[in-house]
């Protein structure tokens, strides 16, 4: 028995206890997913709300050079790719990042990010049932069904559009004619309540059903982002339409990155969110056949093909329209065929219907994924037992299930689109940077037939090598003023800004203290971690995984730090009061 909240379970009781719950009196999952399915599971968890919804924010915010973000992140999703299926291979239980967090850095950690996740999984899971019906309600509009604004917006949105003299007419419309009750006007987004009961119903009913269900969407969503590429794409080169690729910003200057690059980084939670999903293969790994050679291949695959299509999609966006016309604009793909735009109405109709489809598969894969989490933490002690509980027909996690289904269905009658996007981000970067440290804390391992491993690049002498050249190379440009300015606000934080857009203006977060803050604090860990690597002669490809991550997090807002840091201080106190008495490791069982 330990008492340190850094107590580590040891790998191969991690496996054995998954084991002996698989063929204890539950029956365990069911083995049914092989690396298509995978795959598919990752491409449904990935492309959804973030291409469809949340794109268009970048998009305004940072213009075509979103495409550069999209890039960093991709690179930076990769590295971590390669991490947690590194741990997906070892560790080939359900649990995630979690279970990879207990057997590297402790209980502690692991129950830190245990909690993390349930931002990434179960308010991710808002975002999209928001997307989801706005898309879907449009979709109504346009076959001439009308939902009333008050029914099909959230409460807090509204309310704050009215606050801010909001111009967007659906919000204020939706306060000025709802019902008041008790003088409580009732404003409600229905349609994203309805899906999530019933997608939570879907869960419960077993994963095999619920794959088959998701290989279609999937396949149906992969089919129109094609078409919009390709037909965008068409339109964009016939129509001469390449100019919007350097448009004129407000100090009168061409360029790929109108509002500086503070701007392409206030994009950051948006493009972030785009790529959340892949990591959540990891957590059928006691669904899968083969969970040693598929997982990672399925991670990998679904990554490399959504990043292909991130940068194709964000350039036919940007081409097709100017970037400042995607103020406010929350179905950006459908915009873009408007008949002020490129003007295809049976495309403008075609991605409505896809946009549901595809975020009903990420609505699905998430809602999986959240209750698989929960029972690993509940195996562990650091949950009430009722947590593992298996529904004894369809062999899934019910109370999980069920739990999960409350926890994304009750805040949608509180909260709104920004504050969920913001919190699921910095929660689901702060996961990966533990997972890309924790593959640099565990044992190097000999290579084992049909296993994955990392490939092994030293770290010793390159990263420092290419961290210091970094600084060097930034300093430099900024010493010789040589291009625009974006060196400097990459190695200072000290940023432009060059929008006159009063709500963009707020947002570019570089033009407080905590942009200056955050890269300082980047730059020393960019150092530190280079000493380390130097004297522990650590593995490249985590270290890389780790310092782009630790780079997006400087994207981050106070006000994003201040809640993330409030949910863990309230994570921390139901461990200590509960988790810490009750683990196995503290108890021995
Ligand atoms: N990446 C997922 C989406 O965009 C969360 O919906």
């Amino acid at each position: 028995m330990s008492n340190s909240i850094f107590r580590t379970k040891k790998i191969d009781k991690i496996i054995a206890d998954a084991a002996a719950n698989e063929e204890g009196h539950s029956s365990g999952l069911k083995r049914v997913l092989n690396v298509r399915d995978l795959t598919f599971f990752g491409i449904a968890a990935i492309l959804g709300a973030g291409s469809f919804s949340s794109l268009g924010g970048a998009v305004f915010s940072g213009g075509p050079g979103v495409v550069i973000l999209f890039i960093i992140t991709a690179i930076a999703c990769a590295f971590t790719a390669f991490c947690y299926s590194e741990f997906a291979s070892r560790i080939p239980v359900a649990g995630s990042a979690y279970t990879y967090a207990y057997a590297s850095f402790g209980e502690l950690f692991a129950w830190i990010i245990g909690w993390a996740l349930i931002m990434e999984y179960s308010i991710g899971n808002i975002y999209v049932a928001y997307s989801w019906s706005d898309y879907f309600t449009s979709f109504l509009d346009k076959c001439h069904m009308h939902i009333p604004e008050y029914l099909s917006t959230s409460y807090v949105e509204a309310k704050h559009a009215v606050e801010g003299a909001s111009t967007n007419k659906d919000l204020i419309a939706a306060w000025n004619m709802a019902p008041v009750i008790g003088g409580l006007r009732i404003i409600l987004d229905l349609p994203a309540l309805i899906i999530n009961f019933l997608i939570t119903y879907l869960v419960l009913r077993g994963v095999k059903e619920s794959r088959n269900f998701s290989n279609v969407m999937v396949i149906l969503k992969l089919i129109v982002v094609l078409l919009v590429i390709l037909v965008g794409g068409y339109m964009v080169f016939s129509g001469g339409l390449t100019s919007n690729w350097t448009p004129i910003n407000d100090a009168g200057i061409k360029s790929f990155m109108p509002n500086g690059f503070s701007g392409v980084m206030a994009a950051v939670s948006g493009v972030f969110f785009a790529y959340i999903g892949f990591d959540a293969v990891s957590v059928l790994a006691e669904e899968s056949k083969n969970p040693q050679r598929d997982l990672p291949k399925g991670m990998i695959l679904s990554l490399v093909i959504c990043t292909i299509i991130y940068i194709l999609l964000t350039l036919v966006l940007t081409g097709s329209v100017n970037y400042r016309n995607f103020d406010g604009v929350g179905d950006p793909l459908a915009f873009i065929f408007e008949p002020q735009n490129l003007n295809i109405g049976w495309m403008q109709f075609l991605v409505a219907i896809c946009a549901v489809v595809a975020m009903t598969s990420v609505l699905l894969v998430f809602q999986m994924g959240q209750p698989r989490i929960w029972m690993s933490m509940s195996r562990d002690g650091l949950l009430p037992s009722v947590f593992q509980k298996i529904h004894p027909k369809y062999k899934t996690p019910s109370f999980s299930t069920i739990v999960t289904g409350l926890v994304v269905g009750v805040p949608i009658l509180f909260t709104d689109k920004t504050f969920v996007l913001d919190f699921t981000s910095i929660a689901t970067l702060f996961a990966f940077v533990l997972v890309c440290g924790g593959v640099l804390l565990i044992p190097r391992r000999g290579k084992e037939a049909g296993k994955f491993h990392i490939p092994f690049i030293s770290g010793q002498f390159l990263f420092p090598a290419l961290i210091i050249g970094a600084i060097v190379f930034l300093g430099l440009q900024t010493h010789n003023k040589l291009g625009t300015g974006y060196f400097s606000e990459l190695l200072n934080g000290d940023f432009k800004d060059y929008s006159d857009d009063k709500i963009l203006k707020d947002k570019l977060f570089f033009t407080t203290d905590i942009a200056k803050l955050s890269t300082i604090i980047f730059w020393i860990s960019a150092l530190l971690l280079s000493i380390f690597s130097f004297i522990k002669k650590y593995s490249l490809i985590p270290l890389m995984g780790l310092i782009t991550c630790l780079y997006l997090l400087t994207g981050m807002t106070k006000s994003n730090w201040i809640w993330f840091l409030g949910w863990l201080s309230i994570g921390l106190v139901i461990y200590f009061l509960y988790g810490y008495k009750k683990s196995k490791l503290a108890t021995n069982i």
